[in-house]
């Protein structure tokens, strides 16, 4: 007999004991058990050989057979088992694992100051009220008691639009003629937040957009202590208890008499320092009581009602807060500015 059964077993074994992954046993499984291994050209020659060898031949050849076929069987066994394993340990989910942040956005300095501002007049019983941002020439300047070629009209440089008399509104306080138009004759206690435009050369100081918030109170008995009470209280909220105000006579057309209001520069305390240009007092918003002229293009009749009014900017006030030195961060979208909010 010229075939050694024993010499392809153990040929066959030291190979597969090598075979490290399901691939290199499926190599071997070809090499070792397919149609042209050793193996099987050897139980091919059975037919050749003397009747007498056959028997002997063809049990020795099977049992290799089935040798090789066990022997593979708990390779693949032991190589599945293996990959799968490290499979899972590759992809294996650590549920201790503490979760990943998410990115939180958040709000816009000038938006905290509005929220801050809207929350604190809410308190003293004082609604939103949202009135548009295109307005008509009459209602912007004309019915605030400012004709046509009025001198006061030069203090908002303004946006005219292609349509007749059709502006962007240069302030929030033709949204006062909107209000009382709408409630008269009852009392009203609004604020009116808003985008105003006006045409200037954009600095440092002044955007060509920026927002307002615009206040109007009307009664029957409505007076400028009430306008300073008021006003007093909003800046305590806002700025701290112990903060001081003061009102300093101005002129706006629509309100008699006009004041602006002061704050004690809450940088310095009121020692001086170059936010405050050494005063000691910022300028947080311009205010008065309504004037008679417009209360009566509202529909209130001013012998029997009276009303005060203010406006402030609330990106001002966000600036003088946090010392912010351009107002155009507002608006570039620059998270080095935002993030530090
Ligand atoms: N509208 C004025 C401005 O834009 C502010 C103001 C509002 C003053 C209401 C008095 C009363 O400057």
């Amino acid at each position: 007999m010229s075939t050694n059964f024993d010499q392809i077993e153990k040929d066959a074994l030291e190979a597969l004991a090598a075979a490290a992954d399901s691939a290199a046993l499926e190599k071997w499984r070809m090499a070792c058990l397919g149609r042209s291994a050793p193996l099987m050209a050897a139980l091919g020659t059975l037919g050749t050989l003397p009747k007498e060898e056959r028997k002997a031949f063809g049990q020795r050849g099977n049992q290799v057979k089935q040798a090789l076929e066990r022997a593979f069987e708990e390779a693949s066994d032991r190589i599945g088992h293996a990959e799968l394993a490290s499979a899972l340990a590759a992809g294996a989910i650590d549920v201790t694992a503490p979760g990943r942040r998410r990115g939180r956005g958040r709000l816009h300095p000038a938006t905290q100051t509005l929220r801050r501002i809207y929350a604190i007049f809410a308190e003293m019983g004082f609604q939103i009220y949202r009135s548009r941002e295109v307005e008509t020439d009459e209602l912007n300047f004309g019915l605030l008691n400012m004709p046509p070629h009025h001198p006061a009209r030069d203090m908002w440089d303004t946006f005219y639009t292609t349509a007749p008399n059709v502006i962007l509104r240069t302030h929030t306080s033709p949204g006062q003629i909107h209000v009382m138009r709408e409630r008269c004759p009852q009392p009203i206690r609004v604020i009116l937040p808003g985008m105003c435009y006006r045409y200037e050369q954009i600095t440092a100081r002044s955007e060509i957009q920026f927002y307002q918030v615009e206040g109007l109170a009307v009664g029957r008995h409505i007076t400028m202590a009430d306008l300073k009470g008021t006003l007093t209280a909003f800046a305590h909220a806002l700025f701290g208890p112990g903060v001081r105000t003061r009102f300093r006579s101005d002129h706006f057309p629509f309100t008699e008499p006009s004041a602006e209001m002061d704050v004690e520069c809450f940088v310095c305390d009121g020692r001086g320092c170059p936010v405050c240009k050494q005063s000691g007092w910022l300028e947080i918003l311009g205010c008065g009581m309504v004037h008679p002229e417009v209360l009566q293009n509202g529909g209130y009749d001013p012998r029997e009602f009276s009303g005060f009014a203010f406006g402030m900017g609330p990106q001002r006030i966000t600036m003088l807060m946090h010392k912010i030195e351009d107002i155009r961060y507002f608006f570039a979208n620059d998270l080095r500015f935002l993030e530090q909010f």
